[in-house]
Formats: structure tokens, sequence, C-alpha cells
């Protein structure tokens, strides 16, 4: 890496002017954050998820690779319709580093999406992972939203066969359109993406947001507010 001190002249080569060290500090820290927002690459082969392990990793501990079998590397199960009688009318199942501990440290993992008529999947991110969504059955309504202070929605409809993506860290949505049921699936660049529920995080969280921060931000009365916060948010995944 080259210092900003390359760059002065000689006279002052030796020295960093305190607003330059600010700046190399603003700059490091920057790269130490941009480079945790996503799954660090594997140093070895594969690092299989140890399930009975009680010790704490970026991750998970990896099993002993002479215990590593065929099995650790497949998951069975795609094939079944997931339970939307739920309040959001969806269900997710996960493929990621816990059911398929393969999946540790590579970076990847894999969902199914079953949504009844009406059924939707609210706005979310994913801190760690950008998604592309593949619609196998039915007629799916998407969007995802741009960051400050544009906030540009890009949304699209989608029949089987279509794909999205929705670029990481970004609020997005999906939502069945159709008459039927509808079923998607979806890749994620992290081996256990989870999700932020908007709402759920914002009027969910335990313990509950101050009436005060909320009433700010979201420029509601506290009677609003505080009916938010007494109904149930429902999570999907
Ligand atoms: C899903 O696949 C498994 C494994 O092949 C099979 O045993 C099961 O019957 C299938 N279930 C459905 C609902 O298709």
């Amino acid at each position: 890496m080259k210092l900003a001190s390359d760059h002065l002249p000689h006279s002052k080569r030796d020295q960093l002017m305190p607003s330059q060290v600010l700046r190399l500090l603003a700059l490091l820290a920057f790269a130490a954050s941009t480079a945790m927002a996503t799954d660090p690459t594997q140093l070895q082969d594969f690092c299989v998820t140890d399930t009975k392990s009680k010790v704490f990793v970026n991750g998970f501990v990896c099993k002993n690779p002479n215990d590593v079998t065929e099995n650790d590397f497949f998951f069975s199960g795609l094939n079944i319709t997931g339970n939307t009688a739920n309040q959001l009318g969806s269900k997710i199942t996960s493929v990621n580093a816990l059911n398929l501990p393969g999946l540790n440290t590579l970076g990847i993992s894999l969902i199914r999406i079953d949504f009844a008529a009406g059924g939707f999947n609210p706005p979310h991110t994913h801190p760690r992972a950008t998604e592309i969504l593949v619609v196998l059955e039915g007629t799916l309504a998407v969007g995802f939203v741009t960051s400050d202070p544009d906030n540009k929605l890009f949304a699209k409809v989608l029949n089987p066969g279509d794909v999205f993506v929705f670029p990481q860290g970004l609020v997005h949505f999906q939502i069945n359109i159709g008459m039927g049921n509808a079923v998607a699936f979806a890749g994620f660049s992290s081996q256990r993406p989870r999700a932020i529920i908007v709402a759920n995080a914002v009027f969910g969280s335990k313990a509950p947001i101050s009436d005060d921060v909320l009433m700010k931000a979201f420029q509601l009365d506290k009677p609003t507010v505080d009916s938010l916060k007494a109904k149930f948010w429902a999570d999907n995944n």
C-alpha cells in the first residue's frame, strides 16, 4: 500500500499532517468495514460446520476433515412445499451452513420461497449477501430500493423462468400477484445471509425502541407508535 507520505515534498516526507493522519485512519476504517461486509474467502478446500462445537468464531468451527462424508455436502427436501399458513402467506426454506454443513466458509447458500395467493415477503435486507431469484411457478411483483439520498425503486413483475437480482444490503420485497401459489428459488452470496425485516426490526425489537425515537423517525403520534409496537410481526424464516 502506498502511504500518503509518498506524495509529500522531501522536507515533509517523514511527518504526516494531522489532517492526513485522520484521512488515513478514515480510509483504514472504511477498508476494514468493507472487508467485513461479505463472507470471507476460504483458506482450505472445505470447513464443514461442526454443529456440536461450543466455540464461537466468524462462521462455524470446522469438523475434523477425516470425519467429513459426502452427506456433509448434501441436503434433501427442497421439493417440499413450505407451509404458508401464516400472517405473511409465505414460507422460506433455507439451505445454509447449518443444515448443509459443507457450505461453511464457501460464501454461498440457497432458499426456496413458497407463496400462497396474495402472500408476500416484506421489505427486508441481507446485510452480507446479494440475492439472485428465479421464479418457478406463479407471478411475483418484486423490487428493491437504492440507498440514500436517491431511494430509487427498481421493480418488476416476474413469471416462471424470470430471474431478478437484489444487490447486497438493499431493502427489497416480493409479493405474489397471481391467482394461485407461487414458488421461487434464490441463491445468496453468503453461507447464511439471514435477514433484517424492516418492520420487525423497527417495531418488534426486543426490548422495544423508545416511543420518542420511533415518533420522530416515522413522524407518528404516540398512539400510532404504540399500536404498531403492540402488533405481532411475523417472520417467515
Ligand atoms: C421429496 O424428495 C424426497 C427424496 O427424494 C422424497 O423421499 C419425497 O417423497 C419427496 N417429497 C415430495 C413431497 O415430493
